[in-house]
């Protein structure tokens, strides 16, 4: 945890550099570029539009020794306890093979899933493994959510390509609309299930896969033959098994791995089977490079650790409101859903570890989408509005054999939010434009924008299976170096457990009309409209 005499003085940099420009930095020292720029496993972090000089980079790296970030990444990944309230460890990094030494009986475990995964993989892509029919697989859909369901989507739509070994589809959501439309058009005698849930007990996924073993059934897939076309991905084999999923279609889970950094487990499978295996496991070697990276390199060159510290600076020092995630490549136009749950159900907690109140804030609010796409809407918000806000602007350099000229309009999109976060428009200027186009002076502020928005650029040569892989986990140990800054646990989530507990009372007073009286009264006259409704 951050010592006080760090915090102390963190906030005494933040009062001497609040007032500053980042543009007037730039301009003064000719070698900011080159020291605030950061790189590790094919991913460049230039943080060089950040609210930091070195005084205060020299500031943040003393608090990351006095905490022991370096420290904390090693308990992580030889399996400490870091769960506590939970009383687990949490090593997903052992999914992608690192420190594999420190935890041998559970990295047998792991390879011999993978070997699993693999052979599972490979008989379905060969024509060895069809459906009931005898038909090859066209299309997998997985059914999961939260941590089941945000990690495989957002990968598989950034290696999508024009020839997948077979099209991948997520249902997620109870909302029956959701199974409907992704169905709609799919041909049972072709579609592969793969049913991801760590408990087996979340309603939205039990709900959905009963709905989708119904859809295979209606669709000519006898019961006796359904086994062909149903995966199961979970720690409880005992729930699956009554699901009806037998021993060889279910691959485990483990309890050592929370549900938000699964995506390196089985619950990774529907990527295999969509984009092939060398695939996955390229995708696994991107995170497990950053691993090394993040184990390996100096403070203020690691790259994790130095966001961690900048998300630090900013939440907590410069007093941003929320984080926006601005990726400008569609292929991560899910990235922002990832980061949410990986961040906010992390990080969205208000106690230490021993218990006591936290009376900074803890998570940003991080939200955002697909560069351009965002233009058209709430940037105007970023740009003028006046709410504190700082950003991950995330930049491909290449995309593939695409339309070049689009590319390049892509591209000069994020290069020129980029600089209008960082240079705005001074009053001055925005008096010569209210001039230029006839208008009263007094008009002039509303072309005003203070800039200087603190915002780093995360470059990639491309979004392929290792650099994907690798934002992933560099994302993820930001995460848990901020928990250790801030002394939390990043690895429970009792906040969404109570919402579950309420959810099964009420939906036995929706179906039976039962209980209104318990229940205070705006929920109770709601739970009696739907009843009306629905009656
Ligand atoms: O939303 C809460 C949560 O517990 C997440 O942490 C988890 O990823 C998700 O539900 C799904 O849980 P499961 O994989 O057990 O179905």
């Amino acid at each position: 945890m951050l010592q006080s005499s760090d915090h102390v003085t963190l906030m005494s940099e933040a009062d001497r550099l609040r007032t500053k420009s980042v543009a007037t930095l730039l301009d003064q020292h000719s070698d900011r570029v080159s020291q605030l720029t950061v790189t590790g496993a094919g991913l460049t972090l230039d943080a060089s539009k950040q609210l930091v000089d070195e005084q205060a980079l020299e500031a943040l790296a003393a608090s990351a020794a006095g905490a022991d970030l370096a420290g904390a990444y090693e308990q992580l990944v030889t399996g400490t306890e870091v769960n506590i309230t939970e009383e687990r460890a949490a090593l997903h990094t052992l999914l992608r093979g690192t420190a594999q030494d420190a935890s041998p009986t559970l990295a047998n475990e792991v390879n011999t899933t993978l070997s699993r995964m693999r052979a599972a993989t490979e008989a379905i892509h060969s024509g060895d493994h069809v459906g009931a029919a005898g038909q090859r697989f066209t299309d997998v859909i997985n059914i999961g959510i939260g941590g089941s369901d945000l990690g495989p989507r957002m990968v598989c739509r950034a290696l999508d390509d024009a020839s997948p070994k077979l099209r991948t589809h997520f249902i997620s959501n109870v909302d029956p609309h959701d199974l409907d439309v992704v169905t709609r058009g799919l041909n049972p005698q072709t579609t592969l299930l793969v049913i991801c849930s760590k408990t087996f007990t979340t309603e939205e996924t039990l709900t959905n896969a009963k709905r989708a073993r119904s859809w295979l059934i209606d669709g000519g897939v006898s019961e006796t033959a359904i086994g062909h076309h149903v995966f199961a991905v979970t720690t409880n084999l005992t729930a699956a098994a009554e699901f009806g999923i037998g021993e060889d279609a279910c691959f485990p889970m483990w309890d050592w791995v929370g549900g938000r950094y699964s995506v390196w487990s089985a619950i990774g499978l529907v990527i295999a089977l969509g984009f092939g295996w060398p695939t996955f496991a390229s995708f696994l070697a991107g995170a497990k490079a950053m691993d090394e990276h993040t184990r390996a390199a100096e403070c203020t060159e690691n790259l994790p650790m130095m966001m961690a510290l900048l998300e630090l600076w900013n939440t907590r020092y410069l007093n941003t409101e929320t984080h926006l995630v601005l990726p400008y490549s569609q292929r991560l136009e899910h990235l922002a859903d990832f980061l949410q749950q990986l961040t906010m159900e992390s990080n969205g907690k208000r106690v230490t570890l021993d218990g006591q109140a936290i009376n900074e804030v803890t998570a940003p609010v991080l939200w955002g989408s697909a560069g351009t796409i965002g233009q058209h809407s709430y940037y105007q918000l970023l740009h003028q509005g006046n709410r504190r806000f700082s950003a991950d602007i995330v930049l491909p350099l290449t995309n593939g054999d695409v339309d070049k000229d689009a590319h390049r309009k892509l591209a000069s999109n994020a290069l020129a939010q980029s600089r209008a976060f960082l240079i705005g428009r001074s009053a001055e200027e925005s008096q010569t434009l209210a001039a230029d186009k006839g208008l009263a002076s007094e008009l002039a502020p509303h072309f005003e924008m203070p800039g200087n928005h603190p915002h780093s650029t995360l470059v990639m040569d491309s979004v392929n299976p290792q650099t994907v892989g690798a934002l992933i986990a560099a994302y993820e140990h930001k995460t848990y170096f901020l928990s250790v800054l801030m002394g939390l646990n990043a690895f429970d989530q009792w906040g969404v457990e109570l919402g579950k507990v309420i959810g099964k009372q009420i939906r036995a007073t929706l179906e039976s009309g039962e209980g209104l009286d318990d229940l205070d009264a705006s929920t109770a006259a709601l739970a009696t409209s739907w009843r009306e409704a629905n009656s």
